[in-house]
């Protein structure tokens, strides 16, 4: 049996491909410290194990080189899918250190871990943050690495860290770098809990229910179709799909290398506000206000190299997406947001 370690498996997209993992037939132990992540989606996905798969938590702290160690000392394990680190860039510009000890330490403990135990096989949460300021679109492999932010920066130097640990000690790994990820679980079980949520399409659903802030649009005077920012929306599940391809890779023997998940295609802030609409039925209030700092106008990801390389193709649509988060946001409203919220206070 197959045995792989999930970091930051009960976070959003964490979680999301556990789902994935024990529908293929893999055994799953999730390493979580739930700094970020919720014991309601690790319950949830618990009990999911029905499939015949088994799903162990660990509680425990990259930053803490015995938590992660023991994890491996515990189980069998073959390969690791890595997902836990900070994601959010303004809170990256404002508290860097923050970042770089829990995203690139937290990743030196894991490898030094892996080493140890001889586990030389990882697929990683990389992002579209390591490109930057994007010289042409769409964005290809090819296109120079200068991320603009201290989240950016910490990603970029975890693949390199990378590469030099397969030169070095023959860890191979797959870096996925993802454009923006979006979309639940198609049967609703799990979906994006982030707090606080910084993402586009959450932010605009959650401004549909009572209680929700007016929506904010930033810049309508973008040189885009129509003003606004333009992004690659990747559907979480499509997303887990490439990380099954990239660790079937690894366990046949594949070298280390690195793709773009996004779908050759960007949506506008105000298309995606649209396709808001149309799902929910509803008329979403809007405040237009000025650009943020740092927000290139377009980010769009050329993908070919992951279907020639790993036969991925993204299969569901924006609305498909919107369906899904909107699906899940209306369950989390009624019956997880209370829990949440005296869990914070
Ligand atoms: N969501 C996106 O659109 C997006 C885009 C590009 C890249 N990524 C990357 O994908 C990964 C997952 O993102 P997400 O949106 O699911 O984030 P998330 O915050 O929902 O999940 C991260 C998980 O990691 C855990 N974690 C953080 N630090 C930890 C530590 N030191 N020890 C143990 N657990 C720890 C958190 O508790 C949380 O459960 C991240 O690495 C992120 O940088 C996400």
């Amino acid at each position: 049996m197959t045995t792989v370690l999930v970091t930051g498996g009960a976070g959003y997209v964490g979680s999301h491909n556990v789902l994935a993992l024990i529908n293929a037939g893999y055994d799953v132990v999730i390493f979580d410290n739930l700094s970020l992540g919720h014991s309601e989606i690790v319950e949830i996905l618990k009990n999911q194990s029905a499939a015949g798969r088994v799903i162990d938590f660990l509680k425990g702290d990259l930053q803490n080189f015995q938590d992660i160690n023991s994890a491996f000392e515990k189980f069998d394990i073959s390969a690791v899918l890595h997902f836990a680190a900070f994601s959010q860039v303004a809170e990256s510009v404002k508290n860097p250190q923050k970042y770089y000890f829990n995203n690139v330490y937290g990743t030196l403990n894991l490898l030094k871990a892996m080493i140890e135990n001889n586990v030389m096989k990882i697929v990683f949460s990389s992002t579209a943050a390591t490109y930057g300021e994007p010289e042409y679109i769409p964005i290809d492999e090819k296109h120079p690495q200068n991320p603009i932010n201290p989240y950016g920066r910490t990603k970029l130097m975890i693949e390199n860290i990378m590469d030099d640990y397969d030169s070095a000690y023959g860890l191979k790994s797959v870096r996925l770098r993802y454009f923006n990820v979006a979309g639940a679980d198609t049967k609703s079980r799990i979906g994006e809990w982030h707090v606080p949520e910084t993402h586009l399409i959450p932010n605009i659903l959650k401004s549909t229910f009572s209680g929700g802030q007016r929506f904010k649009m930033f810049g309508t005077d973008y040189d885009t179709k129509d003003g606004t920012c333009i992004r690659d929306y990747i559907n979480v599940e499509d997303l887990a799909k490439a990380h099954l391809l990239a660790l079937k890779h690894l366990l046949n023997g594949g070298g280390t290398n690195f793709y773009n998940l996004g779908t050759n295609d960007g949506n506008s802030v105000k298309e995606v506000f649209r396709t808001c609409e149309d799902v929910t039925g509803k008329h979403i209030d809007v405040d237009v206000l000025e650009r943020r700092e740092g927000d290139p106008a377009s980010l769009v990801a050329d993908n070919k190299k992951s279907l020639s390389d790993l036969g991925w193709k993204p299969e569901k649509t924006l609305t498909d997406s919107v369906a899904s988060a909107y699906a899940w946001e209306k369950i989390y409203q009624e019956t997880l947001l209370n829990g949440e919220l005296n869990k914070c206070h």
